[in-house]
C-alpha cells in the first residue's frame, strides 16, 4: 500500500475536525485529532489541581499521560487512565487552559513523538492540528491550511457546542476564538502557520461538501 500522509491544519471553527474525519472516511484512512491529544494533557493537569500556565508542573505532571486515542474515524474514543474522556475534554475549562499546556516545549515532543508513530503504519493517515504540516510531518504528501474569519468561525463553533448540549454565547465564544488564535500563533514552540508548500483553502464562503470535494481531489492527485 502506497503511503498517503495528509497533514490538515488551520485554527478552530475552520470544519478541521469534521472534514478531516470524513475525508480519512471516504479514502478508507486512518484519522488522528492531535488537538484531543493536548487536551487531554490539559484535562490531566486540571485534574491534578495544576495551573495551566506553570511549565515546571505541566511537564511533571503531563510526562507520563496514560492516554490512548483511537484512529478509526468515526469512532475514536479517548482514554486517559481507562476512562472515557471524549467528552470532558471539549469542555470550556480544557479549552480555556489547552493553549498554555501546548505552548510548553517538552509537553510538544512529548505528543510529535507519539503523533509520528501513529502515522508511520503505511497506508492513507489523515492528521488534524496546528503544526502536522510544519513540524510532525514536514515532509507529507498533501498538506492543506483552512483558514475562515473569526466571525464565522465563531458561528460555527456555538453551533457546534449547542449541536453537542454545551451552553455556548457567541460573542464569548467570538472572544476565545480570538484569543487562542493570538495565543497558538504568537507561540515560540511551533506556532500555528500554514507550511510554505501547503495550500491555502479559506472556507468561510464554502460549505462542508466543497471542501471535502476540494480535499479528495487534492488526496487522489498526490498518488
Ligand atoms: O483542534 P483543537 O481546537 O481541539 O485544539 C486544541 C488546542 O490544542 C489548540 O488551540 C492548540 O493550542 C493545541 N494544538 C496544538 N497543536 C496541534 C493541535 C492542537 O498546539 N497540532
Amino acid at each position: 500500500v502506497p503511503r498517503r500522509r495528509i497533514a490538515i491544519d488551520g485554527p478552530a471553527g475552520t470544519g478541521k475536525s469534521t472534514l478531516a474525519r470524513t475525508l480519512a472516511e471516504r479514502l478508507g484512512g486512518a484519522y488522528l485529532d492531535t488537538g484531543a491529544m493536548y487536551r487531554v494533557a490539559t484535562l490531566q493537569v486540571l485534574r491534578a489541581g495544576i495551573d495551566p500556565e506553570d511549565a515546571a508542573a505541566v511537564i511533571a505532571t503531563s510526562a507520563d499521560l496514560p492516554m490512548e486515542i483511537g484512529t478509526d474515524a468515526g469512532s475514536e474514543r479517548i482514554l486517559l487512565a481507562g476512562e472515557d474522556v471524549s467528552d470532558e475534554i471539549r469542555t470550556a475549562r480544557v479549552t480555556a487552559g489547552v493553549s498554555a499546556v501546548s505552548a510548553v516545549p517538552e509537553v510538544r515532543a512529548n505528543l510529535v513523538g507519539l503523533q509520528r508513530r501513529l502515522a508511520s503504519g503505511g497506508g492513507t493517515v489523515v492528521l488534524e492540528g496546528r503544526d502536522i504540516g510544519t513540524v510532525v510531518l514536514p515532509d507529507a504528501e498533501v498538506k492543506v491550511y483552512l483558514t475562515a474569519s473569526p466571525e464565522i468561525r465563531a458561528r460555527r463553533r456555538t453551533e457546534q457546542d449547542r449541536a453537542a448540549g454545551r451552553d455556548a454565547d457567541y460573542d464569548e465564544v467570538l472572544a476565545a476564538v480570538i484569543e487562542r488564535d493570538r495565543k497558538d500563533s504568537t507561540r515560540a514552540a511551533s506556532p500555528l502557520r500554514p507550511a510554505e508548500d501547503a495550500i491555502v483553502i479559506d472556507t468561510s464562503d464554502l460549505t462542508l461538501d466543497e471542501v471535502l470535494d476540494r480535499l479528495v481531489a487534492l488526496a487522489e492527485g498526490a498518488d
